[in-house]
């Protein structure tokens, strides 16, 4: 059973940015075949940490276009983006053993998903017609 499923609703018609949300979606899928697995708790923080680092790099991504083409609600996007930061932050200073995982990852997912139907679709509408 796959944990999230790509569907259309979450293009935003940046190319780039739906490259990186599919694969942030792979990445979800993979961590959660991980936990049913029951792989150890130092393999599964050490997922995290690079599912954590690929956020960084996509939050980056989108930031860059939306402050090259003037996209004028750059500052609320940044601050969810930097808000979702602190709180996996929160979530992954606990001790190790303390870590539920299953849950992280939930609301991790809970939260990109409605994070890219409203926000990231958001800026899609207004860059698709600037990078063209
Ligand atoms: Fe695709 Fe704003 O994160």
């Amino acid at each position: 059973m796959r944990f999230i499923e790509w569907n259309d609703n979450f293009i935003t018609g940046v190319h780039e940015c739906d490259i990186q949300h599919k694969k942030i979606i792979n990445v979800f899928n993979a961590i959660y075949d991980a936990i049913r697995l029951n792989i150890n708790k130092r393999a599964l923080k050490d997922s995290f940490n690079s599912l954590i680092n690929y956020f960084d790099k996509h939050f980056t991504l989108e930031e860059n276009l939306m402050e090259k083409y003037g996209y004028p609600e750059l500052q609320e996007h940044r601050e969810e983006h930097k808000k979702l930061k602190e709180t996996i932050d929160k979530f992954m200073q606990k001790p190790e053993e303390e870590i539920n995982y299953l849950e992280v990852l939930k609301y991790l997912k809970n939260w990109w998903v409605n994070h890219i139907i409203t926000m990231d679709k958001k800026y899609g509408l207004f860059l698709e017609s600037k990078i063209k």
